[in-house]
């Protein structure tokens, strides 16, 4: 192996620059010695292998190096979080720069967060203070609920369903055909029988379709998720009628569990009047949200609350950390839970509050200049999530990041979506539509989104909403 040289990796790579340069690395104000766009290529992202022969300079020319690279890389992220519409993450997320000194500690939150480990670079105390937030907002004391700090939501659903799971072995999940694909997964990780529930084109689940698969399966428990925001729709699945479903059904309440999975819409929907809310008031046995996405924390994160009775099934005494196994995960991140207690300190309830208003107003925003325009679109009551017609044109849904499925692409409008992003999404959308559709019809939504919200040639007039 020879010295460590930086591979030169702005290559020019040949072709007619796009509308869309800046999402391949492209970062525009750097010209290289060609007098050519500099692209971030393959080789930066490889870890070089190296045999120095003067350690010194060496180091300084690898650091000089990795550095500049580092830098691209913000400046693509930069420019990638300016046209983020589509997954519903938060890419306000300056004011984390306050915690930066934090990385140069490795944290580690292994256990349970209630009792402290001998492993003394931990964060537990804010960890707790996060939970006890959550516990609040969800009606339940502090006495009587348990919980943690999770990789995400879809950790929190796996510790939700494993609850549900371990008090009822014999139980069937039911979860609706727009649940979170996490919940399909841990069907399966768990070996579960799942009952697969309709929804309404709202997206919302059928509550009709949950009470014949009950009634089907009368003589087995059923460990029911229910989903606040689903993932592609954002509809809240209605918690007291399935409460309702179950009871008219002949369920009592040892004989179901209910996991609440709030990974989207956990933040939305404590501020609406008009919607009910969800809360350990009601007979549910878990709540799951993510802290990544309307929160914008800057890893993956979220958290998960039980009720306290539950987690002796599943908590082991673990000797070698000092604590109790009662998470999914063993070493947990320590700097997350200080994330989430940073910014829930900085907004403060009416700094949240403000956020959620801001996105609705921009939601219905959207969703007016999109009907206006004649494009197929839906946005749910009460909801930041606005579907519409999905661009034929890949290049576009990259440019914007736009979720899509079948017919139908999103618009998670999170607090670092303004309007003057959705203005130039509107545009560009507006103007291509016109190349898109010379000869062809846009596609018909009736089916997807309801025949009110389609606005394809045949119900464009049918429907006046
Ligand atoms: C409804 C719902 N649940 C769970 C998840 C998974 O969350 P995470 O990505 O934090 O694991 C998502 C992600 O989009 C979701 O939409």
């Amino acid at each position: 192996m020879g010295p460590y040289v930086p591979v030169n990796k702005f290559s020019t790579n040949g072709r007619e620059p796009s509308d869309y340069d800046n999402q391949a690395m492209m970062i525009p104000d750097q010209i290289d010695d060609m007098g050519e766009k500099r692209i971030l290529v393959e080789q930066d992202f490889a870890v070089v292998e190296v045999e120095p022969k003067d350690e010194e300079s060496c180091a300084a020319e690898r650091l000089h190096h990795l550095t500049k690279i580092v830098t691209q890389f913000q400046d693509h992220l930069r420019e990638r979080a300016s046209n983020h519409l589509g997954y519903p993450g938060n890419h306000n997320c300056s004011h984390y720069l306050a915690l930066s000194t934090l990385l140069q500690f490795n944290i580690n939150n292994a256990g349970d967060p209630f009792k402290e480990s001998d492993h003394g670079l931990h964060s537990k105390k804010f960890e707790v203070g996060v939970l006890d937030w959550f516990a609040q907002l969800w009606g339940i004391d502090k006495d009587e609920y348990w919980g943690y700090v999770t990789n995400g939501g879809t950790e929190g659903n796996l510790h939700g369903i494993l609850m549900g799971r371990e008090l009822l072995p014999n139980g069937i999940l039911y979860t609706s055909q727009e649940s979170h694909y996490s919940m399909f997964k841990i069907a399966r990780m768990y070996r579960m029988d799942c009952g697969t529930i309709a929804s309404l084109a709202t997206g919302e689940m059928d509550c009709n379709d949950l009470r014949d698969k009950l009634l089907i399966n009368k003589d087995r428990p059923a460990i029911i998720n229910v989903t606040i925001g689903t993932t592609f729709k954002g509809a809240v699945d209605n918690l007291d009628l399935v409460v309702q479903t179950l009871i008219d059904c002949g369920f009592s309440d040892n004989q179901f569990y209910i996991h609440c999975d709030a990974a989207i819409s956990g933040f939305v929907v404590p501020f609406l009047k008009q919607v009910q809310k969800f809360t350990f008031k009601k007979p549910i046995g878990s709540v799951s949200i993510s802290g990544h996405k309307f929160l914008g924390c800057p890893m993956p994160c979220g958290v998960l609350i039980t009720r306290r009775r539950y987690i002796d099934l599943i908590s082991r005494n673990i000797e070698y950390i000092a604590s109790f196994d009662t998470t999914i995960a063993g070493s947990r991140n320590g700097h997350s839970p200080v994330f989430m207690w940073y910014v829930l300190n900085l907004k403060g309830w009416r700094g949240l509050e403000q956020d959620v208003q801001k996105c609705l107003r921009n939601a219905r925003y959207l969703r007016h200049r999109l009907k206006k325009a004649g494009i197929s679109s839906m946005l749910n009551e009460m909801s930041i999530t606005v579907v519409f017609e999905r661009p034929p044109d890949n290049e576009f849904v990259r440019h914007w990041q736009l979720q899509c499925l079948e017919n139908m692409a999103h618009v998670v409008v999170m607090p670092h979506v303004t309007v003057e992003m959705l203005e130039r999404f509107l545009s560009d959308l507006i103007r291509k539509r016109n190349t898109w559709y010379g000869k062809v019809q846009p596609p018909c939504l009736a089916e997807d989104i309801g025949i009110c919200n389609c606005a394809c040639p045949v119900h464009a007039c049918k429907c006046k909403n």
